[in-house]
């Protein structure tokens, strides 16, 4: 107890009352003493202690008291206290006397020093007296392992493919090819620019696929330093390195197994990890660094890219082998400009969502807003309409969105050229041509390929996917119509 010389001499009195009385209680009411110098040597221990003592191997005090408390008491952590200062106010002890609760204080002269430390033995047989405890803390682990597992479900089924909001027929067709590269275990190859909907198409074909129980586990390769990628791959071996990662670490691979792995931005992998990445798909095995041990491994590989991973094998950056390996499954998922039929629904179920996850009534979207972002070029696909209806949402101080509000989030986000929307004639609303202004703020090539792509899609349609009709409707020759279908990627889609 340190003296307090502020306090007047009876509270100083009561002080060291207390201070005795706390001692005996714990003396007579705990089921041992010990006390250490600060050389950690026993110098003490009370009545109660002493019927431990041939538990622990010893017939009488003298043989006992004197030693290291290391010696004669395994697992002991008195010499922690000692050389901390603090006190381990409660702790479980197991060695050959049995399992106890137990306690340790730093004993402190005047000056502040540690001079020694007491241990309190407050149980032994915890198993007895401390059961509803241990009921206690095992059903708060049982509720802890539910949360985890609960945790888990909702992580792997994240998206399922009616998360994929579109009905016409380029939407339908990426859900069709997903939901046949669920029943497979090749790998996929999910091609799109950024915001089409990749990473969601693949916790889909996840969550579709006989995987669906295990773990769905994703890299994002552009976001990961190069140097790095090796050991987030394949994991590290205990012992490669001194420091933080003493002690080895899983890598993704390894956390995958029996599940999905999900390669995203595949298009950025470095040179030198794309060779170690096919050895890996090729053999089924892998090495973690600084092992030279190899462990096979069961895991599914989802790739995507929103580069044209062709053109990159082209210049020579992404390595040929490497490219057939993960095009076993390609599926191109279609830019949101070439399924503008879709927006109005993806409009209504992104402020469904916002709405959702910001506790608030969705927004009502009105018809002109909604010609108005239908017309838009989307560069960033659904993930930047998501971002600009957010942004309408928070301007909008009634739930209301108008076409004004979408015009000056637009012009506020940069979008470029702000594409006014035309006057339908058709019913077939998403394929209208885009006004004068539109003509001028994209490529005339991309233009013209979209049309191409259009008129051969329709012309398919009509004649119930009969090529050689569809070429004769649109006046091309057979082989034309052919070249055309395959250029514009299309080849996969009959
Ligand atoms: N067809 C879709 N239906 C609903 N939401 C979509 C759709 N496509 C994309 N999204 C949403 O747009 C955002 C971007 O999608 P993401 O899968 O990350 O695209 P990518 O991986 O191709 O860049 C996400 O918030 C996603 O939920
Ligand atoms: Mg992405």
């Amino acid at each position: 107890m340190p003296h307090d010389n502020r306090l007047p001499r009876d509270a100083q009195s009561i002080l060291e009352l207390a201070a005795r009385s706390m001692f005996d209680l714990f003396a007579n009411a705990s089921e041992g003493m010990l006390l250490v110098d600060r050389q950690a040597r026993v110098v003490w221990i009370n009545e109660q202690y002493r019927r431990f003592l041939p538990a622990l191997g010893y017939e009488s005090e003298a043989d006992f008291v004197g030693r290291p408390v290391s010696e004669v008491v395994h697992n002991t952590q008195m010499h922690r206290v000692l050389e901390t200062g603090q006190p381990i106010l409660i702790d479980l002890l197991t060695n050959k006397a049995g399992t106890f609760v137990v306690s340790r204080i730093p004993l402190r002269g005047a000056d502040g020093e540690v001079m020694g430390a007491l241990g309190i033995v407050l149980f032994d047989h915890p198993e007895t007296t401390m059961q509803p405890l241990i009921n206690k803390f095992a059903r708060l682990q049982q509720d802890l392992d539910d949360a985890r597992r609960e945790l888990a479900q909702q992580r792997r089924s994240k998206y399922t493919l009616a998360s994929f909001i579109g009905r016409s027929p380029e939407a339908q067709e990426v859900k069709r090819q997903a939901r046949r590269a669920a029943q497979s275990s090749s790998p996929v190859l999910l091609l799109g620019e950024t915001g089409t909907g990749k990473e969601l198409l693949a916790h889909a074909i996840h969550a579709a696929s006989d995987r669906a129980s295990r773990p769905f586990v994703s890299v994002n390769i552009a976001a990961v330093p190069d140097t790095l990628l090796e050991a987030e791959f394949f994991g590290v071996a205990p012992g490669a390195y001194t420091g933080a990662d003493r002690k080895g670490r899983d890598g993704k691979f390894k956390l995958a197994d029996g599940g999905t792995l999900f390669l995203d931005e595949v298009g950025d992998m470095p040179m030198a990890v794309q060779v170690k990445l096919l050895r890996a798909l090729q053999e089924g095995e892998i090495e973690p660094l600084g092992s030279n041990q190899v462990v096979t491994f069961n895991v599914r590989v989802v790739a995507a890219t929103s580069r044209d991973l062709a053109q990159c094998v082209r210049e020579g950056r992404f390595r040929e082998d490497l490219y057939y390996r993960l095009h076993v499954l390609p599926i191109r998922v279609p830019p949101l400009r070439e399924r503008r039929t879709d927006i109005p629904l993806l409009i209504e179920a992104l402020c469904e969502d916002i709405a959702a996850r910001n506790g608030m009534l969705p927004m009502d979207v009105s018809a002109d807003a909604v010609a108005l972002l239908q017309a838009q070029h989307w560069r960033g696909n659904t993930r930047e309409l998501r971002n600009v209806l957010e942004q309408a949402a928070l301007r909008s101080e009634d739930h209301h969105i108008d076409a004004v509000t979408v015009e000056a989030v637009l012009r506020r986000a940069g979008v470029g050229q702000i594409v006014a929307p035309v006057a339908r004639s058709s019913s077939e609303a998403g394929e209208h041509v885009p006004a004068q202004t539109g003509l001028l703020d994209r490529p005339l090539a991309e233009q013209v390929r979209d049309l191409e792509r259009r008129a051969m899609r329709a012309a398919l349609q009509h004649t119930g996917g009969n090529r050689a009709a569809a070429a004769r409707l649109l006046g091309m020759s057979r082989a034309t119509f052919y070249e055309k279908l395959a250029s514009l990627d299309e080849v996969s889609k009959t």
